[in-house]
């Protein structure tokens, strides 16, 4: 099949490269030129691991090309991917005006019957709304579907997500575009679920809010478990073992960030309240997330007093690792509390670089914590459980670790003579 994908983002270029895996030939649409450029010179304008490798096999095997010009390209392709941003307005809803466009320019230059794929997260209803701007812009008697059809991959581990996805959910009421969309999937091996539209965007929604749910559930248990003097982790692992809870996404840390989560918990919360129904368990969800990252900092003050002056490292700036992402990253909310205490800080990330002048960037986790008073963990690197925590030890003026994402083992890390505090560990 010829497949349509407008929006080069993570989940465009994954979701087009996945089809490509599968034997279909795929057009990537955007408007921002230097993207194209970049993802024609088989370069990635974000990171994320194992897909640039695939971009190049795939462009040299000729599956896969880009333009920024919908005319051929709608003309061209069977079934259209919407996978366009839907960013946080103020009032908490989606921002569905690239959506809009999108839908309008597909309106505009349809010649024939065509499937009309809303991957982007979008509140329920909004499928509708799609066939209607398209409709309204059609030029002659063409015939179209929309389908909801949501994805659920992780930044960081997209393509793995995508290539073996949990589930496939398929919204649409016309059996044509259902049966189309199934064949689009048939070399994939999970269940599909096949509902109407409104279910399937209620089901995205649904999906990122109960994970969101968990995380903060298990953040809010990390602070009694702490005065309590529990371990967190053995908490999550005691409890996860059963299946009806599952081990995933019960580490606990110093908040959930990303692009999704805090996005679409606030547009469900929003939801909610339109319709007058009230969603209390999201809103302290968010709450809890918030008020998180205050925790530890509070922690963190407590164990080390005045802050002002002291040289303080925050190791990792992404919202979590294998990404370079750091959109309402709990980071940089502990980098705003230790800058307003007048701390010096020191940051450091594997793949982020930052340009802010008040904040000291550095290549190494070693150089940063020269002369430094404290090291933050905040991102799960990898690297930073492999560092060599005495040469660390003996670069920093005074041995402070706090571990916001509980990656290090508390015992090796106290016997090198570190002061070490990790969330409820
Ligand atoms: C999420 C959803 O998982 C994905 O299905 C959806 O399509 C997009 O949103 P993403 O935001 O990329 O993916 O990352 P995810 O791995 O879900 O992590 C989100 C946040 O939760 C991160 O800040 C992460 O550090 C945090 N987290 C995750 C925890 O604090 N504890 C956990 O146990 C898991």
């Amino acid at each position: 099949m010829n497949i349509l994908i407008i929006g080069t983002g993570y989940v465009g270029t994954t979701t087009g490269l996945v089809f490509c895996e599968m034997g279909h030939k795929v057009t990537g649409l955007d408007l921002d030129h230097s993207k194209l450029e970049s993802l024609r010179a088989g370069k990635l304008h974000f990171y994320e691991p194992g897909l640039e490798d695939l971009l190049r096999k795939h462009l040299h095997g000729e599956n896969i090309t880009f333009t920024p010009e919908y005319e051929k390209a709608i003309k061209e392709n069977d079934v259209i991917f919407i996978c366009v941003g839907t960013p946080q307005l103020h009032d908490g809803n989606a921002d569905l005006s690239y959506v809009k466009n999108a839908a309008e320019s597909i309106g505009e230059n349809l010649d024939s019957y065509k499937v009309i794929v809303s991957k982007s997260t979008v509140p329920v209803g909004t499928s509708e709304m799609i066939q209607q701007w398209i409709k309204a812009k059609l030029k002659g008697e063409f015939t179209f579907d929309v389908v909801s059809n949501p994805e659920f991959l992780r930044e960081g581990s997209a393509l793995k997500d995508a290539l073996k996805p949990d589930r496939i959910v398929i919204g649409t009421s016309s059996q044509k575009a259902n049966g189309i969309m199934k064949n689009l999937y048939k070399n994939f091996i999970c269940e599909i679920v096949e509902t109407t539209p409104n279910t399937s965007e209620m089901i995205k929604y649904a999906a990122n809010s109960f994970l969101a749910l968990k995380i903060s559930y298990i953040n809010e248990l990390a602070r009694l478990c702490d005065v309590l003097d529990i371990k967190i982790k053995d908490i999550s692992r005691g409890i996860g073992l059963d299946h009806r809870i599952g081990l995933n996404f019960l580490n606990a840390g110093i908040g959930f960030g990303g692009s999704c989560f805090p996005k679409d918990v606030n547009a469900l919360i929003k939801t909610s309240k339109d319709k007058q129904v009230n969603l209390s368990i999201l809103e302290r969800a968010l709450e809890v997330n918030k008020t998180q990252t205050d925790f530890f900092y509070q922690q963190i003050r407590n164990s080390i007093g005045n802050l002002n002056g002291k040289t303080i490292v925050i190791a990792g700036l992404a919202f979590k690792s294998n990404t370079d992402d750091i959109r309402q990253s709990p980071s940089f909310a502990l980098i705003e509390n230790l800058l307003k205490d007048k701390a010096i800080v020191h940051v450091h990330d594997p793949v982020v670089k930052l340009e802010r002048p008040e904040l000291k960037q550095f290549n190494t986790v070693e150089e940063a914590a020269y002369q430094a008073d404290a090291l933050i963990i905040c991102t799960e690197w990898d690297v930073y459980q492999q560092l060599n925590w005495m040469k660390i030890k003996t670069l920093m003026r005074q041995p402070y670790i706090f571990d916001g994402r509980n990656i290090l083992d508390k015992e090796i890390i106290k016997n090198l003579g570190f002061y070490y505090k990790g969330v409820s560990q």
